[in-house]
């Protein structure tokens, strides 16, 4: 039984392996969504997909996160075609491997925009609408390295994420009297293309160090986003959930 009905949502990052998972689990509940990326010829082959599968109303809006007048541009069309947003998932991001001595400035202010910058432009520009109305949900995608440092994916890497938590728990304190949520889904290593920047080896390593023996699979981290999206969710807020084997353990 859908539990979406009547609802917005729009997912940044649409294109990628978690992204359409993400879209096809919210539009299967019944949500409006909007499939948000730099990707044009993934979000436009998603929602063809969307639209064959289900009955929900789907958009593709191709949309740089990190530029303020491309968001801006986004969250008109979005408004237009299909009313204010109920459900954000700001899931656009990107992963360099490099040592932090070979990092660069232009490196650091580039993770920063797209990864970090992104989810406030997002957010901020999508939030009056969602005050329109009665159901708010706004889920970022972080990563445990967000939480417990992390080297291989580089330093600048894991500073977004961990910013991604004291984000959302500063807007759960702001939104929380509206009945609305926010919270953060903190995925272990995750069989996407992102995965594709590491070697066989360390793969090998990530699937050996999890309890559960294996690396995340979208479908884990779309079910923890449909979940917090839900009615069911109402009263989780601020919760950094990690969806990680029994990795972190904390
Ligand atoms: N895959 C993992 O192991 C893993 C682990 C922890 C956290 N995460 C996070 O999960 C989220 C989704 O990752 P994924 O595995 O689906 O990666 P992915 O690379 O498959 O997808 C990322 C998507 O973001 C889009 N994107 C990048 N820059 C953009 C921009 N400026 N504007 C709009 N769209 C942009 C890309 O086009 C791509 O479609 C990311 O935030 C990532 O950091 C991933």
């Amino acid at each position: 039984m859908p539990t979406l009905d009547g609802k917005v949502a729009v997912v940044t990052g649409a294109a990628g392996g978690m992204g359409r998972v993400i879209c096809d689990r919210l539009a299967g509940l019944g949500a409006s969504v909007a499939a948000v990326d730099l990707n044009e010829e993934g979000i436009t082959d998603l929602v063809v997909e969307l639209r064959r599968k289900h009955a929900a109303k789907c958009i593709s809006v191709t949309c740089d996160v990190s530029s303020s007048e491309s968001v801006k541009r986004m969250t008109a069309t979005v408004e237009s075609k299909l009313g204010h947003t109920n459900i954000l998932v700001n899931g656009a991001g990107y992963l360099q491997l490099v040592n932090f001595l070979d990092l660069t400035e232009e490196d650091w202010d580039k993770m920063l925009d797209v990864n970090l910058k992104s989810v406030f432009l997002v957010t901020q520009a999508l939030l009056p609408g969602m005050m329109e109305t009665k159901y708010g949900r706004v889920i970022t995608i972080s990563s445990l390295a967000g939480k417990v440092g992390g080297i291989i994916a580089g330093i600048h890497y894991a500073t977004t994420k961990g910013a991604h938590l004291a984000f959302t728990k500063s807007l759960a304190r702001l939104i929380g009297p509206l009945g609305f949520t926010a919270n953060c889904v903190c995925p272990y290593m995750t069989d996407t293309d992102m995965a594709d920047v590491y070697t066989d080896e360390q793969i090998e390593a990530f699937e050996t160090q999890n309890p559960m023996g294996r690396l995340g699979k979208a479908e884990d981290m779309a079910a923890a986003v449909a979940f917090l999206a839900s009615p069911e969710a109402s009263f989780i807020n601020a919760e950094m959930m990690d969806v990680d084997g029994g990795y972190t353990a904390d």
